[in-house]
């Protein structure tokens, strides 16, 4: 068991301030829902908004910075990603793809901060495919990026119907079916974290093939003339 409580950030991938044709993003929903099924397990969840963390308008991520010196919110959310145990990254599909929101907001931070920690990857839409074509290249990213994604995943199509803005079921949906929908990918995320927890706390078990001078380090070895 973890001596102290497991930490989430569930992000919200949607920076959509506007309608319609829903009255707020679709996404705040089932965010919420993510993070009030986490904090039933007695764990400490951070959602991360991406419409409360300024990003400057040219690119600079967390890790351009001198060590220490980035603005604020920056610095914050890394400290909070680094202590995390695990993530539910939470997109629209927009374009058959997920959040560019979502997307901009990770590539500010390096995947040394994710490394050895388990996400989960929960989709939504305002149509009947729940997002999970945007899902399939989250997986590629979300392991590039270090947290790798659990088996199961969430796609929640049609999103209004099912959750009211406060991300409670509505009444006339099996909520059973869909709380129980949620919690097999959530159990996942919690059984992986758990477990990659007690390996991060093993002072002997260095989590390998991290880069620490440049990212060539990766690179397979030149090809033989
Ligand atoms: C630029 C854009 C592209 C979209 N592309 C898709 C799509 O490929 N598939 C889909 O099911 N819905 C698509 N939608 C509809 C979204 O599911 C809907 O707008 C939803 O409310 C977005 O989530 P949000 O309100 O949290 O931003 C798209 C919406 C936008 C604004």
């Amino acid at each position: 068991m973890m001596t102290k409580p497991a930490e989430y950030l569930v992000f919200l991938g949607s920076a959509r301030d506007s309608t319609p044709p829903q009255p707020a993003r679709l996404g705040l929903r089932v965010a919420r829902q993510c993070v009030a099924q986490l904090r039933e397990t007695g764990a400490i969840v951070r959602l991360v908004d991406p419409l409360e963390i300024p990003l400057s308008a040219v690119f600079k991520p967390h890790f351009s910075h001198a060590r220490g010196r980035a603005p604020a919110e920056l610095e914050e959310l890394a400290q909070y990603i680094e202590s995390a145990d695990g993530y539910v990254m939470v997109s629209p599909e927009y374009n058959h793809s997920m959040s560019p929101a979502l997307a901009h907001l990770l590539n500010h931070f390096g995947s040394s901060l994710f490394a050895g920690k388990p996400s989960a990857i929960v989709t939504y839409s305002a149509g009947q495919w729940g997002g999970a074509r945007a899902a399939v290249n989250m997986r590629t990213f979300l392991s590039e990026l270090g947290c790798l994604p659990v088996s199961a995943m969430v796609h929640l199509p049609a999103a209004h119907t099912v959750l009211d803005p406060d991300g409670n079921f509505l009444a006339g949906v099996d909520e059973p079916a869909w709380r129980g929908y949620f919690r097999r990918t959530l159990e996942q995320l919690l059984w992986w974290s758990e477990a990659a927890s007690r390996q991060r706390a093993n002072p002997a078990a260095r989590f390998p093939g991290a880069f620490d001078r440049s990212p060539t380090q990766r690179n397979a070895p030149e090809a033989s003339t």
